[in-house]
């Protein structure tokens, strides 16, 4: 019990490093808090017009989700489907609620499909194909995140039925869930109509 708490805790610090923060601040766009949206993932630092930062937040947001399910195979030797389940559930409410941003932190995409390719490989890559898709048909990267976190418990239990290994329904489902509440102001706004497009500068804060 106590490794599993460690495997906890150890994923919930690995995600709560506000990589868009950072990078932003580094970067030289200040506080990516204070712009746009207010919220610290990829999608909001590509509203300062840098995309290299964007791009190099999405890569760290997605690698810690992917590194801390890691830490959970590795450590999980004897209980792996709870160590890794722990790992993916912990490291993503670590990016939504960082102890250093006095728990106000970002969505979970990005730390969640990066969850996803390392949990569930072959569901994570429809999960990351449909994100990709949702967000360039619509124009709006809620709706690619949202889409593709409705589908990757749909896509795991699909995967499952024809392949059932590890019952990892579980953490993809309490992720998932977690993305979407993360993403209640989006839901109202796309209701409105007035969710901002990908690569619009301006946007009210929430
Ligand atoms: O990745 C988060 C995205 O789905 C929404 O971000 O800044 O438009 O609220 P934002």
């Amino acid at each position: 019990m106590p490794l599993m708490a460690g495997i906890a805790l150890i994923a919930y610090m690995i995600g709560s490093i506000p990589f868009g923060m950072l990078i932003s601040q580094l970067g030289g766009e200040g506080d990516i808090r204070k712009i746009g949206s207010g919220n610290i993932g990829a999608t909001n630092v590509l509203r300062t017009g840098n995309r290299k930062l964007a791009a190099l937040t999405l890569l760290c947001d997605m690698g810690k989700g992917s590194f801390a399910v890691s830490c959970g195979y590795i450590f999980g030797l004897v209980n792996l489907t709870p160590a890794i389940s722990l790992a993916a559930i912990f490291v993503v409410l670590g990016h939504c609620f960082p102890v250093w941003l006095g728990f106000k932190g970002g969505k979970g995409v990005a730390t969640g499909l990066g969850v996803a390719l390392a949990l569930t490989p072959i569901s994570g890559v429809l999960c990351c194909i449909i994100w990709l898709l949702g967000a360039k048909f619509s124009k709006i990267s809620s709706v690619g995140a949202l889409s593709a976190f409705i589908a990757w418990p749909l896509v795991v239990i699909i995967e499952y039925h024809f392949n059932l290994k590890e019952p990892l329904l579980f953490p993809a489902l309490v992720v998932s869930l977690l993305v979407i509440w993360r993403h209640k102001a989006n839901i109202y706004r796309l209701a409105e109509g007035t969710e901002p497009r990908i690569g619009d500068k301006k946007e009210q804060s929430t």
